[in-house]
């Protein structure tokens, strides 16, 4: 029998402890023994949990406890996260990770010190939530040079524009049914400014082109400026307005990352992405393109990728699994502002149409809406100068 424990008994902790509960047998077959979990480390008192018996305060325990192999860590964010799961690996304890604010800011250190004890730090669940993305880029697609990953990477924000767009429901409303439905982060600001989707881009450019993406560097802009007016005249050219995280490799080798909503033409599958559902695609030299989907958020589809993380740990104990990445130096990102691409604008007033070089223009009420050609960011704001610009997307 292997015994772990889960810090942070929040959605996804809880989540985690009741699917180890619910599929001991089939686990166990897995696994190749039986898992359990001895305890359940958070400092909130929950009497009425039937996991009760297992609650303590005190990490120290647990890193203390030889008999614990390994540790799954929810409990989110960077600091006591942080602090245990060094402590964790330092102590010679696999960790299992759903927190992907963690793996992008810190995923280099702490990869260095499992390496270093020889444990896995394995962080499917923090990645497309249920969807398995991050053993398919370390694994199945390894033949591959990858030159780009793009996707719907966050939940939250997908599930609110599908249901203003389908509804015409209110913003407050749909992200409290997220909160209630435990798909939105502690500050769904993270979501809906696009910094969870920021992070889990990151971690995906760091897998498949090697180095080191810091989510702090990379732009980011969320859904707050996607009014219905866009999404209307977006629908009315056939198209949708999602947000993406995208990263690619240039030619000269560096990377490029960012988040920002995008019209995404309604004959890619991936504009067929809805609800808390999310969608990868990832281009590789070998294998053309291939679309991951699934449920990105959400307690037991989080809890079935951590729970096959912890399944990987318990029989890769004798042999590490090698993930991992380098640090990247100061000049291997590229600035996604100097990267040219197609744009949807709506504006009023007059910008240079010449330099826009539109493929459509419609007008409407006052306002113009033009699909730009191929312009950086730097050349669309040059061309479109004085002009009054209500919004601006890139066009995937
Ligand atoms: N808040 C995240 C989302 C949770 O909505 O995608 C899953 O990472």
């Amino acid at each position: 029998m292997v015994n772990i424990a889960i810090l942070g008994f929040g959605t996804v902790g809880s989540g985690v402890a009741e699917v180890i509960e619910e599929n001991r047998e089939r686990i166990a077959g897995s696994a190749g023994e039986e898992i359990c979990v001895k305890y359940i480390v958070d400092i909130r008192d929950m009497p009425d949990s039937p996991f009760a018996s297992r609650l303590i305060r005190d990490f120290s325990v647990v890193e203390s406890d030889p008999e614990v192999s390994v540790v799954v860590e929810t409990i989110g964010g960077t600091r006591a996260a942080l602090e245990f799961t060094r402590r964790a690996l330092s102590a010679g304890k696999s960790v299992v990770t759903s927190n992907k604010e963690l793996v992008a800011a810190h995923g280099l250190e702490l990869l260095a010190i499992a390496k270093e004890k020889n444990v896995n730090y394995l962080f499917e669940a923090s990645v497309g939530g249920g969807i398995p993305i991050i053993s398919p880029i370390t694994q199945c697609l390894t033949a591959n040079e990858i030159d780009e990953v793009y996707g719907i990477l966050n939940g939250t924000t997908n599930y609110i524009l599908t249901r203003m767009i389908a509804e015409g429901c209110p913003f407050d409303e749909v992200l409290r049914e997220a909160q209630r439905l435990g798909y939105a982060e502690a500050d769904p600001t993270a979501d809906v400014e696009g910094y969870d989707a920021a992070r889990k881009i990151c971690i995906l450019a760091d897998l498949c082109f090697g180095k080191n993406v810091d989510p702090e560097a990379i732009r980011v802009e969320g859904i707050s400026g996607i009014s219905l007016t866009d999404v209307d005249c977006a629908g009315g050219l056939g198209y949708k307005i999602k947000l993406l995280g995208r990263a690619y490799r240039l030619p000269d080798g560096r990377v490029t990352a960012y988040v920002a909503p995008h019209l995404i033409s309604d004959k890619y599958l991936i504009s067929r992405v809805d609800g808390v559902m999310n969608g990868i695609v990832v281009h590789g030299n070998a294998l053309g393109e291939c679309l991951f989907y699934g449920a990105g958020a959400g307690k037991r589809p989080t809890a079935s990728a951590v729970v096959a993380d912890v399944i990987d740990a318990v029989k890769h104990r004798q042999r590490r699994r090698t993930i991992g990445w380098e640090p990247a130096d100061g000049n291997a990102l590229a600035d996604a502002r100097d990267m040219a691409t197609f744009w949807y604008v709506r504006c009023a007033g007059s910008p240079d149409v010449r330099a826009l070089n539109p493929r459509r223009t419609l007008e409407r009420g006052g306002e113009r809406v033009y699909l730009t050609g191929s312009l950086t960011a730097r050349e669309l704001d040059a061309a479109l100068g004085p002009a009054d610009v209500r919004a601006k997307f890139r066009i995937l």
